[in-house]
């Protein structure tokens, strides 16, 4: 009888953050902190001549800091080491950096800021990924002969094809990006602590830029305030920045972005141009698949290879495609960088081919559902790389769910409304997958670890580097420790990710800190309880009793892959993820066809999750991804103009608030992944992926156009509206 798996337990951080007694890095009190900033550029692309200082200004009251002070490498090591931690020549994006500058209060460094007057020859820019002068990486995903099958098209065959593009989102986490770093002890090693996903990845960046080894860089995690992919890389940036105004200021300093900052300058969303085009037999059967996806990846390469590894391979959706060919690029242009968030390169893709999915629908006469339905992967089907699908496929489970729940399968979708007047409803469909953990070998390779630790009063301690960022990582761990264990949740203490005290988990990304992480926890559980026996008394009295005997209450486990799994990076064939969550959306619209507004008024969405550990956190992991993916498709406007953010404030970068959520139906679909914790599976960037094309689809229910571009504003709406009653009189 299981206590604490499907049942919620209250949240340990819970408490404080409510009380506001958790502490921020706004927060923490460190005496005889400065408050540092950054000089930043003014054009996209140019040469940095020189930096020229205000000599009526005092420079004895402040410190400062350029790439000459940098002591290690001028890099934020990401994956590349393309982009410099500040400017030395040349300037590839506005707002880059070109010098730091600490100074006792705010007031005085906004004078020091001002006062850097940095001398800059600009140059010409690109802002076109279609005119993109340099490509980061390119994948190639290739079975059978795809374009045998485009070249000479079976009889009774149909092609259909589509351009979709997508623009880029914020992540709008609730806490900025900020550090405070402490100057470097006497033995030469260095702190940091911060707001943040991954310590160890912030721990690896420290040691390159400040010439040390990764042992005497020390990250420790603070309260954080939401990241949903955004403090993944640039963490990094920010924590070096900050060590380094802290070594030249000789005292420590508090970095942290003002909102207008933050979001001029922080990695959002790719912007995205997808091509699709696919081949079906008369009854819907797809034949085969064509991709070819670009993205912008910005000015330098970050995280972008990887993002582009996973909108890649899930170009396909979740069909079976006997023949594709996936082709993706990711681009430099002189944006801001692009980075990671929640979906990381597939919600681009999804959007694409579920779309596709509805025009084929259409193009065919066969209902959207049913197409999906026919195409959908099964148990014992392989996917485009050739990964046979064995465990937990819950396709046809969140199908029969959503179905069930909605009715969707018998809405004659596309249909011409009888109905008169501006406002017309709508209802739109999208079925999609999600890769959990790290593509292809990655996990293999991260091999990540988590220690327990038995404590002298017999509660035992967990080690691990993953973080709490508002997703719920404390109740979760507490939960599968606690039952693993056969342990009260009261026995569970959770360390502070602190790179001196815990092993590296793996970073908190890629939905992987349940089932990759939360396994190795189990397993770690496991061998302790082992170790210590079953019994009678309570868990705290054997522990004493295991420990009094001289036991040894210390455990260390780390990742195995599944045994079998086999991926080649090269050809990119082979099992691309451990496991795929499923999951279909409805969207239910409203749309005036006066204003070209879209109402989002009801979501459903049914989602095979595994095991649901924790109910309540999943199901709010999934509203909030949904809610996200709903703003994207409709609402959130991002853009640059000469590379310069536009959104740079909260009166601006429009977010749904609750206020703006549709009404949501989550239906939790069980079909247990055996290679994970009590058989839960990654579901924290599944949700993301389908509420764009649910809600697009539910325009086109609505109105007829079909929108191709996310976010569909009022604006493009009437577009399309207007050209189609062109149409209609020609
Ligand atoms: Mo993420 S978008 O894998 O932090």
């Amino acid at each position: 009888m299981e206590r604490y798996i499907g049942r919620d337990l209250a949240r340990p951080d819970g408490p404080a953050k409510v009380e506001g007694r958790a502490v921020y890095v706004a927060d923490l009190d460190v005496p005889g902190a400065w408050v540092g900033g950054v000089v930043r550029s003014t054009v996209a692309r140019g040469l940095l001549l020189g930096l020229d200082f205000d000599p009526g200004f005092d420079w004895r009251t402040v410190a400062v800091a350029t790439a000459a002070d940098v002591p290690g490498e001028n890099v934020v090591a990401l994956i590349a080491d393309d982009q410099p931690l500040l400017v030395a020549r040349e300037i590839e994006h506005w707002g880059e950096p070109l010098a730091l500058v600490a100074a006792p209060d705010e007031l005085q460094l906004a004078r020091a800021l001002a006062a850097v007057r940095p001398r800059i020859e600009a140059r010409a820019a690109c802002f076109d990924l279609e005119r993109s002068p340099r490509v980061f990486k390119s994948i190639r995903v290739a079975q059978g002969d795809a374009g045998a099958v485009f070249r000479d098209v079976p009889p009774g065959a149909r092609v259909v094809e589509g351009t979709y593009r997508t623009d880029s989102q914020e992540q709008l986490y609730v806490e900025t990006q900020g550090f405070v770093a402490f100057p470097p002890a006497s033995d030469g090693s260095v702190t940091v602590r911060g707001s943040l996903q991954c310590p160890h990845y912030v721990q690896k960046a420290l040691a390159r830029a400040l010439g040390i080894a990764p042992e005497e860089a020390r990250v420790v995690q603070l309260a954080t305030g939401g990241g949903f992919g955004g403090k993944e890389d640039y963490p990094s940036v920010l924590a070096c920045h900050a060590a380094l105004l802290a070594r030249v200021a000789r005292r420590p300093v508090r970095l942290i972005l003002g909102r207008h900052e933050d979001l001029a300058v922080t990695p959002k969303r790719h912007p995205a141009r997808v091509r699709v085009r696919a081949a079906f037999a008369a009854d819907g059967t797809g034949l085969a698949l064509e991709a070819d996806v670009l993205f912008d990846g910005g000015a330098y390469t970050t995280l972008s290879p990887v993002v582009l590894s996973r909108g890649v391979l899930h170009a396909s959706g979740p069909y079976r495609w006997p023949a594709a060919e996936i082709r993706g690029s990711v681009v430099a242009t002189n944006h801001v960088p692009y980075g990671a968030f929640r979906g990381f390169g597939a919600p681009q893709t999804c959007l694409a081919i579920e779309r596709l999915m509805d025009r084929a629908a259409r193009e065919l006469g066969i209902h959207p559902f049913e197409l999906r339905l026919r195409n959908a992967l099964r148990p014992g089907d392989t996917t485009v790389t050739g990964q046979r699908l064995e465990h937990s496929v819950g396709s046809l489970e969140v199908l029969e769910a959503i179905a069930r729940r909605t009715g969707f399968d018998r809405h004659a979708w596309g249909a011409p409304h009888a109905e008169s007047g501006p406002r017309r409803r709508g209802l739109g469909f999208s079925f999609f997958f999600h890769g959990a953990g790290f593509t292809g070998s990655g996990e293999e390779l991260l091999r990540g670890r988590v220690s327990l630790a038995l404590l002298p009063d017999g509660r035992v301690e967990v080690l691990a580097g993953s973080t709490e960022i508002g997703q719920g990582t404390q109740a979760l761990f507490t939960a599968i420790a606690a039952e693993a264990l056969g342990a009260d949740a009261a026995d569970v203490v959770l360390a502070t990710p602190d790179t001196a005290r815990v092993p590296d988990s793996g970073p908190t990304v890629a939905s992987r800190t349940c089932m990759v992480v939360g396994g190795v926890l189990a397993a770690a559980a496991a061998e302790l309880r082992q170790r210590v026996g079953d019994g009678a008394a309570s868990w705290r009295e054997r522990a004493r009793a295991f420990l009094a005997g001289g036991g040894d209450g210390a455990v260390t486990r780390a990742y195995a892959p599944p045994p079998g799994a086999r991926w080649d990076e090269h050809s990119y064939r082979g099992d691309a993820y451990p496991v795929y969550g499923w999951a279909a959306d409805v969207a239910e619209v409203f749309v005036d066809e006066d204003t070209g507004e879209v109402d989002v008024a009801r979501l459903w969405t049914a989602v095979d999750v595994g095991r649901a550990l924790q109910p309540r956190l999943v199901t709010g992991q999934i509203e909030g991804g949904a809610l996200q993916a709903v703003g994207w498709a409709h609402r959130e406007v991002v853009s640059a103009r000469d590379g310069r953010c536009e959104q740079d404030r909260l009166a601006t970068c429009i977010v749904p608030t609750t206020l703006d959520a549709p009404r949501f139906d989550v239906t939790l679909v069980e079909v247990p992944y055996p290679g994970g914790p009590f058989g839960a599976k990654g579901v924290g960037e599944l949700p993301m992926d389908g509420g764009a094309p649910a809600v697009l689809s539910a325009i086109e229910d609505a109105t007829g156009i079909h929108p191709a571009q996310v976010p569909a504003t009022p604006e493009r709406i009437l577009d399309l509206l207007v050209a189609r009653a062109e149409e209609a009189h020609a």
